[in-house]
């Protein structure tokens, strides 16, 4: 028995998946968790189906594997759908082995990953199959913040399927061999005469650059796999436990002196904010999420002194770093799941506002760009904040400002905090002294230099405590590891509530 039920669909089909370029179920597991500490539940589940001579299709498993295993010493839960039986359909009795595997998760506190490669809801079982994935839906929602949730998307994804990924923290897919979509293209062309195909509706390649609906991507699944590893090495196992540490291999109190000259003075010089990051963080390493989408914004997850810390960085090389509605979401989500899951916030912002236009407008930046407000406003976690250069009107505000419990902010003697640029500020304040000037284009400049001394450094927001300390570029690796390290057992609370409502 126990040898019939590791052979999944078969010989042939596990060829065909091969040639696919996709690994089975099974190898898929191997490859994630540490070796050999796979335990399998549920071997011998089949489904319940007699209806269109399914009685006679019975597969020992029933295209899921699920059970428990080691990632790093620690204990996760996984399932991972087997396309070979059945094309990996959901029945009954398969959503039953998957609600198993996570009401153990939520029992043990322990991750949920979910490997997915199946052709949705299994047809021939109808409602009994929808209700499946819903009772999944229900698991996945109670889920969300107690125990980190993780899909890889390694095959198809389709229909109703979609919205358990999408409730999950991370969803991680392939190129060219998976692909996401509520409708496939043959509905698309009936409904809307669009002709697209699969790739670029809900490849790799599109959700990770159009829609956000992806996070990670990588060349094949074992690549997948061992990103998967990588992003759970930063997390702990459940929202009452801390982010794991590991051994500092990168000395704290180590000056970077490079940086000193990273920042240009020029307010409108652009400058790869990536490369400020990777030389404060432990060993130049980020694990960027979302790198592809909204590049105005850098969000991911590096180490200091061995801590896990979550990066939120404006982008001044893209779109001079303005905040739009894909950045805020973008930031907001990231921000959200670093309090859910107690990972400080490293911020570092360099913004010279939100992007106007009438796209933004009618796009709802007002409520969009109010959910990256209402996520920094309402996380609890250690949030240190650093203004680098630009932070300009209502940005200043959102990006982890001192006003919305921002813990420790810095400054680098280059920021400029205003409500805008000294330009548009002189043009507004000074309009009228300008026009009646003998040279208005002197007067300008004189009013310009004027507001520069006053607010396009960081002065004035340190006299007011704004910021906590002026410090050089180079000292920032170590006052961010003295102000993490200052901030390791804070303890702080929202008020008692249901939930908030946080503008969606
Ligand atoms: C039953 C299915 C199946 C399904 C695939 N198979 N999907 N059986 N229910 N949903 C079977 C096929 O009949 C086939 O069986 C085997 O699995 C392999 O499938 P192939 O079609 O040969 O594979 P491939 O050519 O690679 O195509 C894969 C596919 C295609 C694109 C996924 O199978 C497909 O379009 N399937 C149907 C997808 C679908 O419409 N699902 C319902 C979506 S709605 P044999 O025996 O011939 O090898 C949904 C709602 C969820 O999921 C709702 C939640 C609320």
């Amino acid at each position: 028995m126990n040898r019939r039920a590791l052979d999944g669909g078969g010989r042939e089909r596990l060829a065909r998946q091969h040639e696919a370029g996709k690994l089975s179920a099974r190898e898929r597991i191997d490859l994630l968790l540490d070796p050999g500490s796979f335990v399998e539940i549920d071997r011998f589940v089949v489904h319940r189906c007699a209806d269109f001579g399914m009685d006679k299709q019975k597969v020992l498993g029933d295209g899921v594997v699920t059970g428990w295993g080691l990632i790093d010493g620690r204990k996760v839960m996984v399932f991972a759908q087997d396309f070979t039986v059945i094309g990996g359909s959901l029945s009954g009795a398969y959503a039953s082995k998957i609600c198993k595997v996570m009401d153990l998760a939520m029992k043990i506190g322990a991750p949920v990953i979910g490997l997915n490669d199946s052709g949705g809801a299994r047809i021939q079982e109808g409602v009994e199959s929808l209700a499946g994935y819903a009772d999944i839906f229900l698991r996945n929602t109670l889920a969300s913040g107690v125990v980190p949730q993780i899909s890889a998307i390694l095959g198809p994804c389709a229909g109703g399927a979609v919205y358990s990924p999408a409730i999950t923290d991370f969803i991680l897919m392939v190129e060219r061999t998976s692909y996401m979509f509520i409708t496939g293209p043959e509905v698309i062309k009936t409904v809307t005469n669009e002709d697209v195909t699969k790739e670029d509706l809900g490849g790799a390649a599109t959700h990770a650059s159009r829609s956000g609906v992806c996070h990670l991507t990588a060349p094949d699944d074992r690549a997948s796999l061992a990103q998967l590893r990588e992003l759970l090495s930063f997390l702990p196992s459940n929202n009452t436990e801390d982010p794991p540490r590991r051994a500092a291999t990168d000395p704290v109190d180590r000056e970077v002196p490079e940086l000193d000259a990273m920042v240009p003075t020029e307010p409108s010089k652009p400058y790869d904010i990536k490369q400020v990051v990777r030389a404060v963080v432990d060993d130049g390493h980020l694990l960027e999420i979302h790198e592809r989408y909204a590049q105005n914004i850098v969000v991911g997850f590096a180490r200091i002194g061995g801590a896990p810390v979550g990066v939120v960085a404006n982008q001044p090389q893209v779109l001079a770093g303005c905040l739009d509605i894909k950045a805020s979401i973008k930031a907001a989500r990231f921000v959200r799941f670093c309090d859910c899951f107690n990972i400080p916030l490293v911020t570092l912002v360099d913004v010279p506002g939100f992007l106007p236009g009438t796209d933004q407008e009618y796009g709802g930046i007002i409520a969009h760009g109010a959910k990256l407000l209402y996520a920094f406003a309402e996380a609890t976690v250690p949030k240190v904040t650093v203004i680098t250069r630009k932070a300009y009107g209502g940005a200043y505000d959102v990006m982890a400002s001192k006003h919305i419990r921002a813990d420790y902010n810095l400054a680098f003697p280059t920021a400029e905090i205003a409500v805008m640029g000294p330009e548009g500020a002189v043009n507004i304040v000074y309009r009228r002294e300008i026009q009646q000037a003998a040279d208005p284009a002197a007067a300008r400049a004189r009013f310009v230099e004027d507001y520069k001394t006053k607010f396009a450094n960081p002065y004035k927001a340190a006299e007011l405590g704004f910021v906590d300390e002026v410090i050089y570029p180079r000292m920032l690796r170590i006052r961010l590891a003295r102000a993490l390290d200052l901030l390791r057992d804070k303890r702080d609370k929202n008020p008692p509530r249901k939930h908030g409502n946080i503008p969606l």
